[in-house]
């Protein structure tokens, strides 16, 4: 990694105007699994309104990053504000019930649970059941493949269609910020475009999104800003137009694309 580099980026990153209001901030976070240092100072803004993305190789930071921002690792160090105030210290399912939802890597789709109820459980922070239902009928709606499969076993649905159910479960929660965790990863093409496309729907119906991926090429055509991290320190930032067009950088430090 060149210090050049870094300082060229910086500087590109002053000059960008970003929309909204700051949703989302994390300020110098490190944090630690045992003695390995998995996030090293990092710090990153999600705007009102935007998609986000986090890029960056195996093992760099990212789902780390994510679970900080979830509740479900602690931050040594640092802080992660909402609105501006701090939720470092909130248990996991208080942050869900802020509007913060993670759809973590794995898909994490409970066997022995009906489509349906996995989805049922994405709405524990719901109270309202006249909500609930009209939250199942947009997912439903969403998602059409999962109103088919409602009475089947969720751990039976395929790689793509449980991603579907991942995200139809974060979505019973109405959440104002979505947290996604390589939602493209192990899926046919097709079904990536599929999904990318959803994300941009929820988007653009007001969904605030950070975006983990290692399709870089796919996450620059789909967010308006990106981070790259690299063993647990941001390394670059900038709008994803600007980076997109930039091959080198793309080459440089992701490395990937379809
Ligand atoms: N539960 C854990 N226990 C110990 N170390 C962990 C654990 N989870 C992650 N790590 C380590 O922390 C670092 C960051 O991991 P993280 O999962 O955040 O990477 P990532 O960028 O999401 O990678 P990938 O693209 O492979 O999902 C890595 O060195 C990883 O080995
Ligand atoms: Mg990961």
């Amino acid at each position: 990694m060149t210090e050049t580099l870094n300082q060229t980026d910086n500087d590109r990153s002053e000059s960008v105007t970003r929309p909204g209001k700051v949703r989302l901030s994390i300020r110098d976070v490190e944090a630690f699994y045992g003695q390995i240092q998995a996030l090293r100072g990092v710090s990153l803004d999600v705007h009102e309104g935007e998609i986000v993305t986090l890029l960056g190789s195996n093992g760099a930071g990212k789902s780390t990053t994510l679970k900080t921002i979830s509740g479900l690792v602690r931050a040594r160090r640092g802080d992660v504000h909402l609105e501006g105030e701090s939720i470092a210290t909130l248990a996991a399912h208080e942050i869900a019930r802020r509007g913060v939802v993670h759809v973590p890597e794995g898909r994490r789709i409970l066997r022995g649970l009906t489509v349906k109820e996995n989805l049922e459980l994405g709405a524990f922070t719901v109270k309202d059941n006249a909500l609930r239902r009209q939250r199942l009928e947009e997912v439903y709606e969403l998602f059409p493949i999962l109103h088919e499969r409602r009475h089947q076993d969720g751990s039976l649905l395929s790689g793509g269609q449980q991603q579907m159910l991942a995200m139809g479960r974060a979505l019973m929660h109405g959440p104002s910020v979505m947290l996604l965790d390589e939602p493209s990863m192990g899926l046919a093409p097709k079904l990536v475009t599929d999904i990318m496309r959803i994300i941009k729907r929820l988007n653009e119906a007001g969904t605030t999104i950070l975006l983990v991926e290692q399709n870089a090429r796919l996450a620059l055509r789909l967010a308006h800003y990106a981070y790259v991290i690299e063993n647990g320190e941001i390394r670059m930032q900038g709008e994803a137009a600007r980076l997109r067009e930039d091959e080198s950088i793309v080459k440089a430090y992701l490395g990937v694309g379809e």
